[in-house]
């Protein structure tokens, strides 16, 4: 249904109110695009597809073929050898530049997937010129059915090494590299969906303790150092890793909202620290980042992302030095921003930029998504990330049609048949030239 009206509700939204030059970069065209198309002077509005035209630097004024254009300014595919690193606000491999860019498929891992399908998951992704893709490295479960990764009995738990555990992950690597892109992984959940922390908990604490003892207590600290130990020390030689992360989305409270009410930004911040450190004590290829949604810690802002009440700093956690890299989510609607998601999240990237800038390292913002007008606010979105100078983007989230049907569709999910999907090709390759 919300595919149906999509393009109708981009085009309204998109009519520009005064005529204005469209900045390098910019979008100047496409099939629902009614905006400006006048680009700035020393730029030209080049079709990167059907829907999507943008304004490219020192490009020639007389359109080129869409294909011709698209490949003469894409890169070949990223060498599959060697660690992508930073240097300064970049990402690098082999050390050229390495542009981050590219969407999340937490469920490639996870659902029992062949590898065919695997692969066809990898190849729709990187047939918008993505780089990287982010997923699950986990599963924590209490009884043991499909892909899992551990298991638990009371408070004993045992990595799954086998078809269905680690050697799946082993086929979602080798599929991923098969088609050009590096995964970044997320160790452990704050949410229940597939286990995380509260698996933890419950297990070694006791049923329903406070979500945030994972991050305090001894015992459950040792246990997530056991799962990293296995789980990233299989990976330590693996280029096809582009980076860990420490959990999807950490906060102090999780699913069940149980808190032991002493847990602030620094509970999280201290956290982060040990366990990155713990990650490099193992493995120093790889980068390290936290996973975080990117709150701010300002106490009195006015709207609850920047106001540090979920327990994380993201100044403070990008600062810390075994951190190689900023992640950040932006999801306007569940945070009470409906009313303005455009522009709250456009504020909200520039924002990140700025502490980008500030701390000297890269930033992605590694899930973004809204359910309505898609194309027009994540077209906003994207050029945002190429005007701020932000490092990367990966979208939330990629889906496929297999041949056992299509992946799972959350409201956010893109298909190849998507209009989105077009617009991520085109900025993709535009990320790619701005560098
Ligand atoms: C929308 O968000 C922007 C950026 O945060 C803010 O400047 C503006 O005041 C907001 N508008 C409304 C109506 O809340």
């Amino acid at each position: 249904m919300i595919r149906l009206t999509l393009g109708l509700v981009a085009a309204a939204v998109a009519i520009s109110p005064a005529v204005a030059v469209v900045p390098v970069y910019g979008q100047c065209g496409g099939r629902t695009y009614s905006g400006e198309t006048v680009c700035a002077s020393g730029s030209a509005c080049i079709a990167q597809n059907e829907w999507y035209s943008q304004c490219l630097p020192g490009a020639s004024t007389t359109p080129a073929p869409v294909p011709t254009t698209t490949r003469t300014t894409t890169p070949p595919p990223p060498a599959s050898t060697g660690f992508v690193k930073t240097s300064g606000t970049k990402f690098t491999l082999n050390g050229a530049p390495f542009t981050v860019v590219g969407t999340n498929s937490y469920w490639v891992g996870l659902n029992g997937l062949s590898t065919a399908n695997m692969n066809t998951a990898f190849q729709d992704i990187a047939r918008t010129g993505a780089t990287a893709v982010r997923t699950w490295g986990f599963n924590e479960v209490t009884s043991q059915n499909g892909n899992w990764y551990q298991g638990w009995t009371g408070r004993t738990s045992t990595v799954n090494s086998g078809a269905s555990g680690l050697q799946n992950f082993d086929n979602v690597v080798a599929a991923a590299k098969a088609n050009g892109l590096r995964l970044i992984v997320a160790l452990t959940n704050n949410w229940a969906d597939y286990g995380g922390m509260d698996v933890y908990v419950n297990q070694i604490v006791g049923q329903g303790q406070p979500h945030d003892l994972f991050y305090t207590n001894a015992n459950v600290k040792t246990a997530y150092k056991n799962y990293i130990k296995t789980f990233v020390g299989r990976y330590v030689n693996e280029p096809g890793i582009l980076a860990w992360e420490l959990a999807n989305e950490p906060r102090c409270k999780g699913t069940t909202g149980t808190t032991s009410g002493s847990c602030t930004p620094a509970t999280i911040t201290a956290w982060a620290k040990e366990m990155t450190a713990y990650i490099k004590s193992i493995d120093s290829n790889h980068l390290v980042g936290v996973g975080d949604e990117g709150f701010f810690n300002q106490p009195g802002a006015p709207t609850y992302p920047y106001q540090g009440g979920d327990g994380i700093d993201f100044d403070a956690n990008l600062a810390i030095s075994t951190v190689d890299f900023g992640t950040f989510h932006s999801y306007p609607e569940p945070w009470g921003q409906t009313n303005n998601a455009t522009a709250w999240g456009v504020q909200w990237i520039q924002d990140h930029a700025a502490s980008q800038k500030r701390i000297g390292k890269p930033v992605i913002i590694e899930e973004f998504g809204v359910t309505t007008n898609q194309l027009s606010t994540y077209t906003s979105w994207l050029n945002t990330v190429i005007s701020s100078g932000l490092s990367g983007d990966l979208i939330w989230q990629a889906g496929s049609r297999l041949p056992t049907g299509p992946s799972a569709d959350d409201g956010y999910t893109i298909y190849p048949d998507d209009p989105v999907y077009p617009l991520l090709t085109g900025h993709a390759a535009a990320l790619k030239a701005r560098g």
